[in-house]
């Protein structure tokens, strides 16, 4: 093996506002997930972070909604999706909340930091002021007109239909998003803004070295917002949920009472002090992980995230980081995503469009939807979900595919050699076959991992398991038993050794069924590690003799009516 890597992960933090939906799943959480374990599985020192994202206004006025205050919002909400991420098998190995005394601490510190470099300054500016509601309202407290492309429900942060990050002045035709009132002015109120314009040329070299390393839908992102100019943005907002803003002292800052910070602006922070959590919690060191001079150049570290997304991890994050003249570690790796689209449409979580994890959670095992959304990540574009392709994803690829494979060998291993692995006969042509195929095509998925392809590594794992079948087909040894019980008995060994190598392969799509594999199999825990490419003895590596048992149904069907039920109980079709 080459030598171990120090990887840390982070998937883009999900807001606290309610259970996520396969979109977000698939564009960030699970692909980053599916990373660490390939990663882990090949023997590398991985850490993967990810916790909720719980200030701003759409915790706020998810609280509202709910008639909760805030904080028992939240509480509730992180059990919810803590359970969520759990039943989808994510191997965080921290799920923490940017709302607790670490991230409020280290966002102080970044605060002051930046100050002393001169990069955050106080300025007066004209904010959304509504009247009836007698208070400012700030980001999605507000909706309107986006002024670029004339979606009429943008919110003030950003609009939802186009993409663009907006000031809630820009929206035209601007409401209260608590009320619903139109009586709104402008009025001054006076913020901290941090000086991005100051680092522009810093972004810019940051940019051009590190984007060699991220896809190209990353670093247009990034360029677009330079090219355009980085501007001071404020980082404090007229609310009274989130990190306070301090003096150098520590205490309240004068005039500052009733605001916080903004929600971008804690919420990229949350991930070093979630990082600080797991290492208080396990006895770990952070600083090497996120500090430069403590060994942190010596960390690859890997981020995952949905388009949306972007901009804050390639421009306003380096800002904090680069700018508080601190030997901060950046992102080395950036993995971004497209859009889940739902029957024409976006999911979305405020209008309750799509699947939500607890829901589909309730219809199949994790194992199925992870199957389905890796195979069909929106990569290179935006991948529709629907019913149908979900359906032939399972039924095809998990079940006829591998599910038949597995079962096929495993009974018959056990029906005619006595659930032990054939110690008789040599490797014939087919072997030689097989083992050129696994020799090619294993390499081929190590590079798509690699690369984070995450479309071409399913593709591939499903070609490795096609290619299984196309060999029984080859060695014949349900054929060949008859006259022939030790050109069987090679057909069977390499058959079961398939079986383990297919579920060490399945391992970071699909844990639990591999996990049922390959204790049916008999693989002891230290044998599931990456298989090597260029290992000629795959195929005779299960000691002869050992004892192996059939597992039960991997995989059941998806059918029809099934198909039927789901697409009238959750509206796809309907657009
Ligand atoms: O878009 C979102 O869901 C944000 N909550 C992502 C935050 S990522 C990070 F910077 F915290
Ligand atoms: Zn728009």
């Amino acid at each position: 093996m080459t030598q171990p890597r120090r990887i840390l992960i982070t998937s883009a933090l999900p807001y606290i506002n309610g259970v996520k939906h396969l979109g977000n799943l698939a564009g960030s959480m699970l692909p980053a997930d599916v990373y660490a374990r390939v990663m882990r599985l090949k023997g590398h020192e991985v850490t993967y972070i990810c916790a909720t994202d719980e200030h701003g206004t759409p915790a706020e006025l998810a609280a509202q909604a709910a008639g909760m205050s805030v904080q028992a919002y939240c509480d509730e909400q992180y059990d919810i999706q803590r359970a969520a991420g759990e039943g989808f098998r994510l191997s965080y190995d921290w799920f923490g909340r940017t709302s607790r005394p670490a991230n409020h601490k280290l966002t102080q510190h970044f605060a002051q930091a930046l100050e002393k470099a001169g990069l955050i300054k106080a300025q007066t500016s004209k904010q959304v002021y509504a009247v009836d509601d007698g208070r400012f309202l700030p980001d999605r407290y507000v909706e309107g007109t986006c002024p670029h492309c004339g979606f009429e429900k943008a919110r003030g942060d950003q609009c939802d239909n186009c993409g663009t990050l907006l000031d809630p002045v820009d929206l035209i035709n601007p409401y209260s998003a608590v009320s619903g009132s139109r009586n709104i002015e402008v009025r001054d109120t006076e913020h901290l803004y941090l000086q991005q314009t100051g680092m522009q040329d810093t972004i810019r070299a940051w940019v051009n070295e590190k984007g060699k390393a991220w896809p190209s839908l990353a670093v247009s992102i990034a360029n677009k917002w330079l090219d355009e100019g980085l501007i001071a943005r404020s980082i404090t907002r007229d609310l009274s949920w989130g990190v306070k803003v301090t003096s150098a002292d520590g205490s309240p800052r004068p005039g500052y009472e009733n605001k916080v910070f903004y929600v971008w602006f804690d919420a990229p922070i949350g991930y070093i002090s979630a990082t600080q959590e797991w290492a208080e919690a396990t006895g770990n060191d952070w600083e090497k992980l996120w500090k430069r001079d403590k060994g942190a150049d010596q960390t690859e570290y890997v981020q995952f995230m949905g388009k949306d997304n972007v901009a804050f991890h390639t421009v306003s994050f380096p800002v904090t980081l680069l700018g508080s003249a601190e030997p901060w570690k950046t992102v080395d790796k950036l993995k971004a995503f497209n859009w889940v689209t739902w029957y024409g449409g976006k999911f979305s979580t405020s209008n309750k469009r799509g699947v939500f994890m607890d829901q589909a959670l309730g219809l199949l095992p994790a194992d199925y939807w992870r199957w389905y959304l890796i195979a069909n990540a929106p990569e290179g574009s935006d991948a529709a979900f629907t019913w149908e392709g979900f359906q032939s994803a399972v039924n095809s690829d998990l079940a006829n595919v591998l599910g038949n494979f597995v079962n096929r060998i495993t009974k018959y291993c056990a029906s005619k050699f006595d659930g032990k692995v054939p110690e008789t006969g040599e490797p014939g042509e087919a072997e030689a076959w097989m083992a050129n195929e696994l020799a090619v095509r294993l390499k081929a998925l190590d590079e798509h991992y690699e690369a984070m392809e995450f479309r071409k590594a399913a593709a591939e794992t499903r070609a490795i398991w096609a290619a299984g079948n196309e060999y029984l087909t080859k060695a014949e040894p349900w054929v060949k038993y008859k006259s022939d019980v030790n050109g069987a008995a090679v057909g069977v060994r390499a058959g079961i050794n398939l079986a383990a190598i297919f579920a060490i392969i399945a391992q970071p799509i699909i844990p639990d069924a591999a996990a049922k594999v390959l204790d049916a199999l008999g693989i002891p825990a230290g044998n599931r590690r990456w298989p090597a490419w260029d290992d000629t003895a795959l195929l005779d590596a299960i000691p002869r003799g050992a004892p192996i048992t059939p597992p039960d149904v991997l995989f059941q069907k998806i059918e029809d009516t099934q198909v039927a039920e789901w697409t009238e109980r959750f509206g796809g079709g309907q657009g």
